[in-house]
């Protein structure tokens, strides 16, 4: 029988929590560290052992995962005090599936390679609902060599695994991705808010719209929950501003115009200076209404 690489998993958030689970479910044996002790609970009735730190983690785990929020948290969780860089062995693997800017994935493998331990950057889409059901596309970027040894990993976390070349390249195709998740739900933002406001049946809309020219996971997936006004989290706002921040700095690098984009990015600015930035990303349209002087009411 092959054996399980050990995984160490970080950030049990609404994605990791589900991916963990996906790994146990899959066979894997799992050691799990988050920063706040809630959802490591869950995971332990899963099956899953619990390290105190990420440095702890990296002791026993042969492929180390990160799935927390943001570039500085991955620096912390890596490379911090209490980071696994601190007992990574050097037949261990690092892998990133949070979405950060290529740049930083490139920053992260220099470090790393100091212990000749090699990164994955591995940032997910799909969403929440890819996360529960284990059908996530996962964009990788890397050597070959590490993609072959993490394949199985990804496969029992994702649907669709892509090697797109080396370091960094998957959060390149990340921040694609990113600028038409944007710009999806900017348009169907507009799209039902004047829908509304013009006095049309909104499911009926709807159900035009999903089967034409204009269908979309946006569409399919979070607008009727923003037509019922449930703003709660599958992906947080907060969490695209960011992504948006990354694409916009990572495009004028290379000199590319991200005009939608930019709009994108000054929406969500101003619903996170709203105090809805842990909101999920339907709650843009509560931006619109603002400007079009109308509520869309739950249907
Ligand atoms: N949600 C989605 O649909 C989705 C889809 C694709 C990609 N992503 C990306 O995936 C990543 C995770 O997203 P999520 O939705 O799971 O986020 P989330 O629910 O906010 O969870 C974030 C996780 O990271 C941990 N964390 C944050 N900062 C940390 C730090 N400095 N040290 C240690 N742990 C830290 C949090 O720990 P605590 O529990 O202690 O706060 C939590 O476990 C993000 O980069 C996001 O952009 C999300």
């Amino acid at each position: 029988m092959v054996k399980m690489e050990q995984i160490g998993f970080i950030g049990l958030g609404l994605m990791g929590r589900q991916m963990t689970r996906n790994l146990l479910r899959h066979g894997f044996p799992v050691i799990v560290y988050n920063r706040s002790p809630g959802p490591v609970e869950e995971a332990v009735k899963q099956g899953a052992s619990v390290a105190s730190s990420p440095k702890e983690l990296a002791k026993n785990s042969d492929i180390v995962i990160a799935m927390v929020t943001d570039a500085p948290d991955v620096e912390q969780v890596i490379l911090g005090v209490k980071g696994v860089f601190h007992e990574l062995r050097s037949s261990s693997l690092v892998v990133d599936m949070s979405t950060n800017s290529p740049q930083f994935a490139q920053h992260l493998a220099k470090e790393l390679a100091q212990k000749s331990v090699e990164l994955l950057d591995a940032p997910v889409t799909g969403g929440q609902k890819g996360a529960i059901e284990g059908t996530l596309t996962i964009m990788v970027g890397g050597s070959e060599a590490a993609y072959q040894r993490c394949l199985p990993v990804f496969q029992a976390m994702g649907s669709l695994i892509v090697h797109m070349g080396a370091v960094g390249s998957g959060q390149m195709a990340k921040l694609c991705n990113q600028a038409i998740v944007a710009m999806d739900m900017l348009a169907a933002s507009e799209a039902f808010l004047l829908g509304s406001k013009a006095g049309l049946d909104l499911k009926k809309l709807r159900q035009v719209l999903s089967s034409g020219a204009a269908s979309s996971w946006t569409l399919e997936n979070l607008v009727p929950r923003m037509l019922k006004r449930d703003f709660e989290p599958g992906f947080r706002a907060a969490h695209l501003l960011k992504d948006l921040r990354y694409l916009i700095d990572t495009a004028e690098q290379l000199q590319v115009p991200m005009i939608g984009s930019a709009l994108a990015y000054q929406l969500y600015n101003t619903i996170v200076a709203h105090g809805l930035g842990d909101k999920g990303t339907q709650v843009l349209v509560t931006a619109l209404e603002e400007m079009a002087k109308h509520r869309i009411e739950p249907t």
